[in-house]
């Protein structure tokens, strides 16, 4: 593992350590990961990451320090989400997405694509119902699906139980799902249709079958789950036009921008950015928690005992497994970050993983600690597109882990937990685990 200095002198990374970064698969290796992103950031905290071959993706600066990654999502004057594609893609994704779109990087435009005053505009008409005191209003909603949830967990037996597939896939689904006025039985359907959109990373999590497609073929998939998407919501959009009620569909169905109601492209937008922002993430941070539970029984029992604690499991646990793993934004001028000339237009990467773990802001940073404080970590982000989900993101989680203690007398890991191969969203695929009901 080595960085290199080019002719300008800028520091680049460039074969091994460069694949490490852009490679599904070694998110999925977790120890090794850090390393490599431990080793980037003391030895050349902001550089350039070059392909091994022109062409296959362009250069990026790959941003790993606290510091530097708060700065960036802070100023989003200087560093915008347009008009490069927001997630790290190979060139050849970028350019099926513009085949795809017509011409734009982004398979659909959304929050995350907007900048300025557009971006505030539309963040604008749901920030409200993402707040704490409305989210009180589907507590009681949440809990039962926290309480079926917990349930399928006990019924499924007392020998090993996969917590992921039984519990934290499931559940923040569900939790969406509902919050976006989708029915139960629509919710598979709906799953489908954001993989096939989007194309998770993982062969075992990604059930579109894409894998073994041609790019043809590909495309023809995702402009028919584009189109069912749309058929699908725009039935939504006119129930909750008729006969609005107090979810986020009908908040955005009724939504109006500059006195008018959105336009179809913008209002797929919307509810495809919730449906799919809303339920690997938490997956990713409930599956966690639970492990860092399995592994530690006194912990378990502390927090079984004492509910104060919860609050900072959690939050713990959404630092320690960063399920958004980075977004990208590129320079609108040019601009100096940790010594290096970024110049505009360039492309970046704020890598949460590696700010989530940077030792000059988390003591042990690899260690799993509940009494953590302060922990300020990146996990949601910061700036104008802190994470719109943030505080459903924990109240989920509380409910559901507020469930689990009480019906359960103990659990303890019953088998190697596996990650799932994804540079973006990313955690736990697999949670083997032993448990007991009270
Ligand atoms: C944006 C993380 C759960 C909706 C983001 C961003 C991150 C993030 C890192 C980008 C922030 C930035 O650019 O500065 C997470 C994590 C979650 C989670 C770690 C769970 C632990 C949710 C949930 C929802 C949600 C439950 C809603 C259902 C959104 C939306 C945006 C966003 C709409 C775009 C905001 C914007 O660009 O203005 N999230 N998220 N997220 N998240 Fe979450």
């Amino acid at each position: 593992m080595g960085s290199e200095a080019s002719a300008t002198q800028e520091p680049t990374i460039q074969g091994k350590l460069a694949r490490t970064v852009i490679d599904p698969a070694s998110y999925a290796d977790w120890d090794n990961l850090l390393d490599a992103f431990d080793h980037i950031r003391a030895a050349t905290p902001v550089v350039k990451v070059l392909p091994d071959q022109e062409g296959v993706f362009d250069p990026f600066w790959l941003i790993t320090r606290y510091d530097d990654v708060m700065r960036v999502s802070k100023d989003n004057q200087t560093f915008l989400n347009n008009p490069r594609t927001v997630v790290f893609s190979l060139n050849e994704g970028i350019e099926f997405a513009k085949q795809m779109t017509g011409g734009s990087p982004h398979m659909v435009a959304s929050l995350v694509t907007f900048d300025g005053p557009v971006h505030m505009k539309y963040r604008k008409l749901t920030q409200e119902w993402f707040m704490p005191k409305n989210l009180r209003s589907v507590e009681d909603e949440i809990r039962s699906l926290a309480d079926a949830t917990v349930q399928r967990l006990i019924d499924a037996g007392t020998d090993i139980v996969d917590f992921v597939p039984l519990v934290s896939a499931p559940y923040p689904l569900h939790v969406v799902m509902q919050i976006m006025g989708v029915p139960e039985e629509d919710e598979p359907r709906m799953l489908m249709l954001t993989q096939q959109m989007f194309g998770g990373q993982d062969e075992d999590l990604n059930q579109s079958g894409m894998k073994d497609m041609t790019v043809e073929q590909i495309t023809q998939l995702v402009a028919g789950a584009v189109k069912d998407f749309e058929a699908y919501f725009a039935k939504i959009t006119a129930e909750k036009r008729a006969n609005p009620t107090g979810d986020v569909a009908s908040t955005i169905a009724n939504a109006l921008i500059d006195g008018e109601p959105l336009n179809d492209r913008d209002m797929m937008g919307y509810y495809i950015i919730l449906a799919a922002a809303g339920h690997d993430t938490t997956s990713a941070s409930t599956a966690g928690a639970m492990l860092a539970l399995a592994q530690d029984p006194e912990q378990f029992a502390r927090v079984k005992a004492d509910r104060s604690l919860l609050a900072g499991i959690v939050e713990e646990a959404i630092r320690w497994t960063s399920p958004v793993q980075h977004f990208m934004r590129t320079a609108a001028e040019d601009v100096e970050i940790g010594g290096q000339q970024i110049k505009k237009g360039d492309w970046l990467m704020i890598n949460y993983v590696a700010a989530n773990h940077d030792p000059a802001q988390f003591d042990d940073p690899r260690t799993f600690d509940a009494a953590r404080s302060p922990n300020r970590h990146l996990a949601f982000g910061a700036g104008g597109h802190q994470c719109l989900g943030l505080h459903l993101a924990r109240l989920e989680m509380r409910i559901l882990f507020e469930t689990l203690l009480d019906k359960l007398d103990s659990i303890e890991l019953a088998g190697e937990p596996a990650r799932s191969k994804s540079t973006f969203v990313g955690g736990l695929k697999t949670l083997p685990l032993r448990i007991k009901a009270s």
